[in-house]
C-alpha cells in the first residue's frame, strides 16, 4: 500500500479544489474569448472578468474599479511599491516597511535603495508585532509609503491593520499591505482598516498559482508598471487570465465559510499543545490565539536541524517546511525568525506546519505520533546533544 500524504505546508501553496477546477474548466475550453473582442466568446470573457472582479472587491469592503489583477503576490508587491515610490518622488523619497516582510518586498525595497530612495525596516517584538509607536517614530516629513505585512508566513503573527492604518492617515502617507497569508483567514476592510493598497493572491486559498490582485484605493496616485494595452483600467498591461481570476473569485467565494476557520483554530492549538506536551525542549515561534494566523504553526526544536526534521518527515509522507519555502534553499538561519530575537541554532532548529480546510484531526493525530518519534532520533544522533551532555555532566 502506498503511504498517505499529510499535506502540511498550505502557507507555501494550498492545491486547487475540485469546486475550483469545476469552475475554472469552461474557460479553458468553450468559453476561451479574449475579454477585449467584441464577439459573443469575448463579451463572455469580460463578463466572467467583472464578476471575478466584483467578489474580490466585495470580500474586502472595496468597489470593483478598486481591484487590478496581476499574476499573484510577488507582481502585486512589486508594483505596488515600485509604482508608489517612483509616482510620488516629488513629495518625498523615505519608505518604511519591516524586517520581516516576504522577500518579494524586502528586495524591491533593497533595489528602491539603488534607486536613490532611503528606506527604514522596522524592528518587530519577539511574537513578530509591529507596534504603532514605532511605526509612528519613523515617519518623517519625507514618507511616502508604509508596507507592513498583514500576516506573516513564517510564524502566523497578525498585525493590527486599523491601529497602523490610522497613524499612516494621520500623517498622510500611504499604506500597502501584504495579505497574501491572512486573506479570508481574517477580517479585511479596508475602509475600516485605512487602507490604500493592499497585495492578495490566489494559490494560498485554493485557487490557481499565477493569479493575484492589488487593491489600489480610489485617489491614490499610482502609474501603471507594465505598459501595453488598456487592460485592467490601462492600470496593468495584458491579456486577462479569465481561468485563473474565475478559479481565484471562486476560491474566495468558498473560503468565506467562517466554519473552516474555526475549524482550522482547533486543529492547530490541538497540534500544539500535543506537541508542546510530549516533546521536551519544544518551543512555539510567534504569538498564541486569535492574532495568530488560524493555520500557522512554527516550532524550534533544541539540538536538531529542521532541514532533517523536514527530510524524516518526508519519509513519513508528511509535507512541512522550515522557515518559508522561499527561503530553504539557503541554508541561512530565517531572517524572520532572527527578527524576534531567536539565536541561529533555535532559527536552525525550527519547523513550519501549515494547515488547511481540507487537514483532518487523523492528519494532526499522525503527525503527533510520529513527530515526537523523529526529534527524539534525532537528538540521540544530533552532535549538539553530545555537546550538550558534555557541558552538562562536567558542570555536575
Ligand atoms: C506573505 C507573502 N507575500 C507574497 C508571496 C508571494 O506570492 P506569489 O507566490 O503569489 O507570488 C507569498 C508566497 O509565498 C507570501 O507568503
Amino acid at each position: 500500500m502506498s503511504q498517505r500524504l499529510t499535506y502540511m505546508d498550505n502557507g507555501a501553496t494550498a492545491k486547487v479544489s475540485k469546486e475550483i477546477l469545476e469552475a475554472m474548466q469552461p474557460y479553458y475550453r468553450e468559453l476561451y474569448g479574449n475579454a477585449s473582442s467584441t464577439h459573443k466568446l469575448g463579451r463572455d470573457a469580460k463578463q466572467a472578468l467583472e464578476d471575478s472582479r466584483k467578489i474580490i472587491a466585495d470580500s474586502i469592503n472595496a468597489s470593483p474599479r478598486e481591484i487590478v489583477f496581476t499574476s499573484g503576490g510577488t507582481e502585486s508587491n512589486n508594483f505596488a511599491i515600485k509604482s508608489i515610490a517612483f509616482t510620488n518622488r516629488a513629495k518625498g523619497n523615505h519608505i518604511i516597511t519591516t524586517k520581516v516582510e516576504h522577500k518579494c518586498v524586502l528586495r524591491s525595497c533593497k533595489w528602491l535603495e539603488s534607486q536613490g530612495f532611503k528606506v527604514t525596516y522596522l524592528d518587530v517584538d519577539s511574537k513578530g508585532f509591529i507596534s504603532p509607536e514605532v511605526l509612528e517614530a519613523a515617519i518623517t516629513k519625507d514618507t511616502i509609503l508604509v508596507s507592513i505585512l498583514h500576516g506573516n508566513n513564517e510564524v502566523g503573527t497578525i498585525n493590527d491593520l486599523e491601529a497602523l492604518g490610522k497613524i499612516c492617515k494621520k500623517h498622510n502617507v500611504y499604506f500597502h499591505t501584504d495579505a497574501c497569508q491572512s486573506y479570508t483567514k481574517t477580517d479585511i476592510n479596508v475602509k475600516k482598516q485605512n487602507i490604500d493598497l493592499i497585495t492578495l493572491n490566489s494559490h494560498k486559498i485554493h485557487g490557481p498559482k499565477g493569479v493575484g490582485a492589488l487593491y489600489i484605493r480610489s485617489g491614490v496616485k499610482i502609474e501603471p508598471w507594465q505598459h501595453g494595452g488598456d487592460h485592467e483600467f490601462g492600470m496593468r498591461a495584458g491579456t486577462e487570465n479569465i481561468h485563473g481570476v474565475v478559479g481565484f473569485a471562486k476560491a474566495v467565494q468558498l473560503a468565506s465559510n467562517k466554519q473552516h476557520i474555526e475549524t482550522m483554530t482547533l486543529l492547530r492549538d490541538k497540534l500544539i499543545s500535543g506537541v508542546l506536551k510530549t516533546i521536551p525542549d519544544a518551543k512555539l515561534n510567534g504569538p498564541t490565539g486569535n492574532k495568530r494566523l488560524c493555520n500557522n504553526i512554527n516550532f524550534s526544536f533544541k539540538a536538531v536541524e529542521g532541514e532533517a526534521i523536514g527530510g524524516y518527515l518526508d519519509q513519513k509522507g508528511i509535507c512541512s517546511s522550515t522557515g518559508s519555502a522561499c527561503s530553504e534553499k539557503t541554508l541561512e538561519p530565517s531572517y524572520v525568525l532572527t527578527a524576534l530575537g531567536l539565536s541561529n541554532e533555535e532559527a536552525n532548529g525550527s519547523l513550519r506546519l501549515t494547515l488547511s480546510r481540507f487537514t483532518t484531526e487523523a492528519e494532526v493525530d499522525y503527525v503527533l505520533t510520529e513527530l515526537p518519534k523523529i526529534i527524539t532520533k534525532l537528538r540521540r544522533m544530533s552532535p549538539l546533544t553530545k555537546a550538550i551532555d558534555y557541558v552538562l555532566t562536567k558542570s555536575n
